[in-house]
């Protein structure tokens, strides 16, 4: 992994009693685009104010660019931050709510660098209009902007597609690659793993306010690489060959002619070759992917159980 700009170690937070999130542990290397998926309540906007400086924890740990956090550190002014709403003053326009923002970071210059960043998240086009007048969706590119106005190494996202619609959900996606692109490490949290498996490089799955599950992009895409499907002329011969010279021994005759295979990490031609070979005739062969989604349910079912 590359250089670590954020590690929690047994990060937990309660709130009478409640524990919102337990013993969470993980590191975030620069340049990333970490992705935190969980349901609702299961602890993702408290983790991440955590992470923001924004709450303070119960207990554990939290380094910043390899430095342990205390209140007010001066690196909470490298992170750049939005989660939940975005504080808006519903009366001034795009500009002004960014401009307010931009003198209390006691920012000179700030007409090219305001007007950079409303070009970036697409608002260039709205100046005259008050916010009270925005969309859901021009509401949550002005947060996203706010949250650019310090230059951050970091940028904190919680659910910023929310209550978009599909343009508006891609046009996000698109900016936080752009983003990226430049160098900036980015945490994104969602209920909805399909889409940040479109982002992000890793991923994260908190359920009870616990990380369950922690996946690279590559790992995840294996996981819902579940099963491979093959359809011959008579699986009862096939059957044989499966188990002697492909030493499969995780497999099921589903019917006379198919038969599933869940060592889904062998190639496809290694089988049809080897089938082919030993005189089967092999109509098809699919690799059956489950999709993010019920990979994601099944594994907090699997969890089950309330806590605490
Ligand atoms: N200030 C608070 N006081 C008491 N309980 C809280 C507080 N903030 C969060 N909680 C509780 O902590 C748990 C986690 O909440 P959190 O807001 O972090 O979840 P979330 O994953 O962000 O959910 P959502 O998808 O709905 O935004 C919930 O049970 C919530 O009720
Ligand atoms: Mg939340």
């Amino acid at each position: 992994m590359a250089e670590a700009i954020i590690e929690v170690s047994q990060l937990t937070k309660q709130f009478k009693g409640k524990t919102a999130v337990r013993k969470v542990e993980f590191k975030i290397g620069k340049g990333e685009i970490f992705g935190l998926i969980g349901q609702n309540g299961a602890g993702k906007s408290t983790l991440l104010k955590m992470i923001a400086g924004l709450i303070s924890p119960t207990s554990g740990e939290i380094k910043l660019f390899d430095r342990p956090v205390k209140d007010n550190h001066p690196y909470f002014e490298r992170i750049g931050v939005l989660i939940e709403n975005p504080g808006l003053y519903p009366h001034h326009t795009a500009y002004e709510n960014l401009e307010l923002i931009a003198i209390s970071y006691g920012l000179t210059n700030r007409k090219e660098h305001i007007n950079k960043l409303l070009k970036l998240v697409g608002l260039e086009g709205s100046n005259k209009t008050k916010v009270k007048n925005y969309s859901m969706g021009m509401k949550q590119r002005l947060g996203i902007a706010a949250a650019l106005i310090g230059s951050p190494d970091v940028l904190i996202l919680d659910e910023p597609i929310n209550g978009l619609d599909p343009q508006g959900i891609s046009e996000i996606r698109n900016m936080i690659l752009e983003l990226n692109k430049t160098g900036m490490t980015i945490i994104i949290s969602s209920h909805i793993l399909e889409e940040l498996s479109k982002v992000a490089t890793q991923y994260a799955i908190v359920h009870q306010g616990e990380i369950i599950e922690h996946h690279s992009r590559e790992q995840l895409l294996l996981q819902c690489e579940d099963r491979i499907e093959i359809e011959v002329d008579k699986a009862s011969s096939a059957v044989p060959i499966l188990e002697q010279k492909l030493h499969i021994n995780h497999y099921k005759v589903i019917s006379e002619r198919v038969v599933y295979v869940y060592d889904a990490h062998l190639e496809n031609q290694h089988i049809i070759k080897t089938l082919v070979e030993s005189g089967i005739t092999v109509h098809s062969i699919i690799k059956h992917k489950q999709s993010l989604e019920q990979y994601f349910l099944a594994r907090i079912e699997s969890e089950g159980g309330s806590r605490d």
